[in-house]
């Protein structure tokens, strides 16, 4: 099957009910996306499917041709940050680091549909996304800060 990923499109050979985010890690060699629980439950594995957050561990491959899919390799690039992604950086919210692909990406999609979040709304929707380091503070701090580069933008 064909799918386009950060907008270059691969064909794959893989059951067609083989987990998103292991075509994305094992197929595809694109291990930013982290594997955590498998159930839908820590948002580890969270991309972008056509610009909205899925958690990849519950996207079959078939489900996804057709679809844009971006990971945290395609939301920037090194010389190109995007907002979310400058705005880690300057709150230094990562702490080991494994939970912040996933907490990245769907800070960028919440911010798509809501450029300007409460903190309520920021809280709720990322505690969804679980940090066993606590980072909550500065994921908050974060994403308020990319607001405004994006309203700037
Ligand atoms: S690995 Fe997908 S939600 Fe945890
Ligand atoms: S930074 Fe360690 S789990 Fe979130």
């Amino acid at each position: 099957m064909k799918l386009t990923v950060n907008d270059v499109e691969y064909e794959v050979h893989v059951e067609a009910e083989m987990p998103l985010l292991w075509v994305l890690r094992d197929e595809l060699g694109l291990t930013g996306t982290k594997y955590g629980c498998g159930i839908a439950q820590c948002g580890a594995c969270t991309v972008h499917m056509d610009g909205v957050a899925v958690r990849s561990c519950q996207v079959a491959a078939a489900m996804a041709e057709g679809a844009d899919i971006t990971t945290i390799e395609g939301l920037g690039t090194p010389e190109a940050l995007h907002a979310v992604q400058e705005a880690w950086v300057e709150h230094q919210v990562a702490q080991c680091g494994y939970c912040q692909s996933g907490q990245i990406m769907q800070a960028a999609s919440l911010l798509d549909v809501n450029p300007e979040p409460t903190d309520e709304v920021i809280d709720i929707v990322m505690s969804g996304n679980l940090c066993r380091c606590g980072a909550y503070p500065r994921i908050r701090a974060a994403v308020k800060t990319a607001a405004k580069k994006l309203q700037e933008a």
